[in-house]
């Protein structure tokens, strides 16, 4: 029977956004086997109701643990804002989460605003208001509706794209900005192209490293721990071929690998 350390791990967000978490874990975790969902066919979350990113949430674990995962990595803040809580209620295995960097921001050691770019529903939740409350003091919410929409097109500068980000920064151009947060995993895949609005002193932040630490952390308290050397990875999706194809090619670049001809 195989050792439950050898399970595999879950990973999921609404589509292409965690990819780049996944990419962290691989990096962190050679060793482990991860199944990726991308639940394209209902994305966007950001903008639907509590109730209903928790239904999907919930659905998207379900099909994790029918395939035998051993932990569930929630790769998207607006799910993990909305239906964390509710889902290590519900299962044993370990859970981990993200939230915006809104607390490296808060430790940087330097003058200015920190934008937080999020999607309304993390903007809106209960456990944003929290950290916000927490490690808020210099920081600016910035809610992004329709902007994962661009990454999930595989746009990464299109005219529509930067008049979007134009008028999301205009009103801070004048201030001087210590960091950008990219509180959403598919913000990530627009890193050079934000960052570019700002002064190069600007730190661009993302959750994705210390997630993957966490979860680092929960499976070796639990004895979860592959000791594989060697692990893999397989990609899922709601969507069609379309969107398999996109993901191969977005896991390829997270990566940092040279995209290849999705298969
Ligand atoms: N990637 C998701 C996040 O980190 C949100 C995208 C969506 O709106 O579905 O918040």
């Amino acid at each position: 029977m195989m050792a439950l350390s050898d399970a595999p791990i879950g990973v999921f967000d609404s589509g292409v956004g965690g990819l780049s978490v996944l990419a962290e874990a691989v990096r962190q975790l050679p060793g482990e086997r991860f199944i990726y969902f991308g639940d394209t066919k209902n994305a966007p979350y950001g903008t639907k109701s509590t109730e209903e990113v928790r239904a999907l949430a919930f659905n998207v674990v379900e099909g994790l643990l029918s395939q035998q995962v051993k932990a569930v990595v929630i790769a998207c803040n607006t799910a993990t804002a909305e239906a964390a809580q509710a889902l290590r209620a519900a299962y044993s295995i370990p859970v981990i989460g993200m939230e915006p960097a809104l607390k490296p921001a808060a430790e940087l050691e330097r003058p200015g605003l920190r934008l937080v770019m999020a999607t309304p529903g993390t903007l809106g939740s209960e456990k944003y208001a929290r950290l916000y409350a927490r490690f808020g003091q210099q920081a600016v919410s910035l809610s992004c509706p329709g902007l994962m929409e661009f990454v999930e097109a595989g746009d990464r500068g299109s005219d529509a794209l930067r008049a979007y980000l134009r008028t999301l920064f205009a009103p801070y151009r004048d201030q001087p900005v210590a960091a950008v947060v990219l509180g959403c995993t598919h913000y990530c895949f627009l890193r050079p192209l934000i960052a570019s609005y700002f002064p190069a002193s600007t730190a661009v932040l993302d959750g994705n490293a210390g997630t993957v630490r966490q979860l680092k952390r929960v499976l070796a308290e639990r004895g979860l721990l592959s000791a594989r050397e060697k692990g893999g990875v397989s990609l899922q999706t709601s969507g069609g071929e379309q969107s398999a194809a996109l993901m191969a090619r977005m896991f390829a670049e997270a990566s940092g690998q040279a995209p290849s001809e999705a298969g």
